[in-house]
C-alpha cells in the first residue's frame, strides 16, 4: 500500500457566489480573521503529512502563487520596524523547495476536470484532494484523520463526510452507506446533488478525499454532468464499482466558505476560538447584537 504524499488543490473556480469580492481577488485567498482560507487548508494538509500541494489554477489567480512565495520589499520593511513576530508567521508558511506546483486548467468545467489536470504530477499513486474553498476546524488535521483511517482500511478510496439536516442534501454529493461501524463505512454508490427526497443518506462529500490514481482514467473519459460541469464524483461512481470505496465522518466543524453567510461564520468562530482575539470579537459581536 503506497502512502498518500501529495495533494490536490483545485483553485480554478471563478467563485461567483461571493462576487464582487473574487473580482480581481481569488476565492481561496479571501480572508478568514487575518489569513486567506487557502493558508487554513494547506496547515491541514501539511499536518496529514502531504509532502507535495498541486494548485490547479486558473486565470487571474496568479497571486495564488505569489502568496507562497517571498515578498522581498514586505520582509525587509518589516524586519527594519521591529515587526519579527508576523514575519516569523508569513516565513514558516513558505513551502520548502519543491514542495509546491502549479498547473492550469485553461476553462473551469468542473471540479472532476479540474483534479484531471494534475494527472501527470500526481502520477501512480495514491493522492488527496483538498476543496480549498473548506475549512474544517478540527482538533486533529480533518485529513489527517481521513489518513489514519485510509491506513486501518489498507488502502483504496475514502472520502471525508459530515451529516447534514435531510432538507438539505439536494445541496451536495451524497454517499450510500452500507456496513457501518462507527465513523467509518463501506460506501455502495454516492450521488451529485440529488433531487429533493431521493438522496441516499444525509451524509455529505464535504471536500476531503483520498484517490487512487486509476481515477484519472475514468475522469478522461467523463462526460458532463450536474451544473453542467464534469463532475469528480460521477469518476468516483464508477471507480466505486473497481475498488473499495469507504466514506469517514470526519470529527470537526466544517466551514464551507464558498458563500456568503459560510463565510462569515469562518470569519466569527473562528475569531471568537482565537486567544488573542476571542474575548474583543465576542464584545464587538455582542454590541451588534
Ligand atoms: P465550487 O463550485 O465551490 O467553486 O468548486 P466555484 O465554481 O469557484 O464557485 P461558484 O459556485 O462559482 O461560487 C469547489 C472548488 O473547486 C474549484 C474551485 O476553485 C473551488 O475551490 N474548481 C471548480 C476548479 O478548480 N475548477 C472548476 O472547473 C470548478
Amino acid at each position: 500500500m503506497k502512502p498518500v504524499r501529495k495533494a490536490v488543490l483545485p483553485v480554478a473556480g471563478l467563485g461567483t457566489r461571493v462576487l464582487p469580492g473574487t473580482k480581481t481577488t481569488p476565492k481561496e485567498l479571501l480572508n478568514v480573521v487575518d489569513r486567506p482560507i487557502l493558508s487554513y487548508v494547506v496547515e491541514e494538509g501539511r499536518k496529514a503529512g502531504i509532502e507535495h500541494f498541486v494548485f490547479v489554477t486558473g486565470r487571474g489567480k496568479g497571486a495564488i502563487e505569489d502568496y507562497f512565495d517571498h515578498q522581498i520589499e514586505l520582509e525587509a520593511q518589516l524586519e527594519a520596524k521591529g515587526k519579527l513576530d508576523i514575519l516569523a508567521q508569513l516565513r514558516a508558511e513558505l513551502p520548502k523547495p519543491g514542495e509546491m506546483s502549479f498547473v492550469r486548467q485553461m476553462a473551469p468545467l468542473g471540479l472532476g476536470h479540474a483534479v484531471w489536470c494534475a494527472r501527470d504530477i500526481i502520477g501512480d499513486e495514491p493522492f488527496a484532494v483538498m476543496l480549498p474553498d473548506v475549512i474544517i476546524d478540527a482538533e486533529r488535521s480533518a485529513l489527517g484523520q481521513l489518513v489514519d483511517a485510509y491506513n486501518k482500511v489498507g488502502g483504496g478510496n475514502l472520502v471525508g463526510v459530515e451529516e447534514v439536516p435531510e432538507a438539505d442534501t439536494h445541496k451536495y454529493g451524497i454517499v450510500a452507506p452500507s456496513k457501518v461501524d462507527g465513523r467509518l463505512a463501506t460506501m455502495s454508490g454516492m450521488v451529485e446533488k440529488p433531487a429533493k427526497g431521493t438522496a441516499p443518506s444525509n451524509w455529505s462529500i464535504a471536500g476531503r478525499y483520498i484517490l487512487q490514481p486509476e481515477i484519472f482514467g475514468l475522469l478522461a473519459e467523463q462526460e458532463k454532468g450536474a451544473g453542467n460541469e464534469i463532475q469528480l464524483t460521477d469518476s468516483m461512481a464508477k471507480l466505486l464499482h473497481l475498488q473499495p470505496f469507504h466514506a469517514y465522518i470526519y470529527e470537526g466543524v466544517t466551514h464551507d466558505c464558498g458563500d456568503k453567510i459560510g463565510l462569515l461564520r469562518a470569519n466569527v468562530a473562528l475569531a471568537l476560538k482565537r486567544p488573542d482575539l476571542g474575548e474583543a470579537a465576542r464584545a464587538a459581536i455582542s454590541a451588534l447584537l
